[in-house]
C-alpha cells in the first residue's frame, strides 16, 4: 500500500480474497482514488478473487462526497461490510453485510454453524434508527462535529508534517520511530494517549510516526490541549 492505499499492481495473482477499507485506511489515512478502484475490480474478475470492502469510516468524508463503494461499482465481485462501531458505538456490536445471494446464504450458515449470534435487542434499536431517519440525522451532525475537530487538531499540529485524506476519526503525524516512542511516553504522563504507527504493521518498517485520533474527544478544548502537548513534545 501507499498513500492513497491498496496499490493493486502489487496483488499476486493467485489470492482468492482481498480485504480492504477503501474509504478510509487506517492508520494511514488514504481514500482509494476511483481509478484504482476500478483497477481492483478488473483484478478481481479476472482472477475469480472476492474482495470484501469494509466501508470503515465511509460516513466521514469532509472535503468532498464520498467516492463510490466498490459493492455499488461491481455487486458480483464484492461482500460489502459496515458496522455501528463509529457511526454509534462499537458496544451495540451490530454490522451489515451486502453481498451475491449465493454468498450472504453461505456467510449466514456458517455464523450460525459459529453460534455467532447478534442480540436482538440492539438490532431492532438500530432498525428504529434507520426507519425514523435517526441515523442519518445524527450521521450528518455528527460529520460536521468531526469536521471541526480535525479542524482543531490540523491547527494544534501545525508545522508538524501530517498524514491521511480528509477523512475519518484520525491523522498520523510523521516523525521518526525513536520521537514517536519518546512522544507517546511523556504524553501519555500527561494524560493525553496517543499511539506509535508500529503497532498498526506486519513486516519491515517502512513508516514511522504517530496516531491522533479525535473521535472520543470530551470537548474541542480539550482536544486542543492534547495536541498541544503531542505538537510541543514532537516539535
Ligand atoms: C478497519 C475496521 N473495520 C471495522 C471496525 C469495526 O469493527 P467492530 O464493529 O467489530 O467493532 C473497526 C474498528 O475499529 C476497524 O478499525
Amino acid at each position: 500500500m501507499d498513500e492513497h492505499g491498496l496499490v493493486v499492481d502489487a496483488l499476486p495473482d493467485d489470492l482468492r480474497l482481498v480485504y480492504t477499507t477503501p474509504s478510509h485506511q487506517y492508520p494511514m489515512g488514504g481514500v482509494l482514488p476511483v481509478p484504482r478502484r476500478q483497477a481492483l475490480l478488473a483484478w478481481a474478475r479476472r482472477n475469480g478473487a472476492l474482495i470484501a470492502e469494509d466501508d470503515y469510516d465511509g460516513e466521514f468524508r469532509y472535503d468532498v462526497a464520498p467516492l463510490p463503494a466498490l459493492y455499488g461499482l461491481d455487486p458480483d465481485v464484492v461482500v460489502y461490510l459496515g458496522t455501528t462501531a463509529k457511526i454509534l458505538t462499537a458496544d451495540m456490536g451490530v454490522g451489515w453485510l451486502g453481498g451475491r445471494p449465493d454468498l450472504v446464504a453461505e456467510v449466514a450458515l456458517r455464523k450460525e454453524e459459529l453460534n455467532d449470534r447478534t442480540a436482538v435487542v440492539p438490532q431492532d434499536a438500530l432498525r428504529l434508527l434507520l426507519e425514523r431517519g435517526d441515523l442519518d440525522r445524527y450521521v450528518r451532525r455528527m460529520r460536521g462535529e468531526y469536521a471541526r475537530r480535525r479542524e482543531v487538531v490540523v491547527r494544534a499540529l501545525d508545522g508538524l508534517p501530517l498524514r491521511g485524506d480528509t477523512a475519518g476519526l484520525h491523522l498520523v503525524v510523521d516523525v521518526p520511530e525513536a520521537v514517536a516512542a519518546r512522544v507517546v511516553e511523556e504524553a501519555g504522563r500527561c494524560g493525553v494517549v496517543v499511539e506509535t504507527l508500529d503497532r498498526h504493521h506486519m513486516g519491515p518498517v517502512r513508516a514511522s510516526g504517530l496516531v491522533i485520533g479525535y473521535g472520543s474527544a470530551a470537548t474541542l478544548a480539550e482536544l486542543r490541549k492534547g495536541c498541544e502537548v503531542v505538537r510541543t513534545l514532537a516539535g
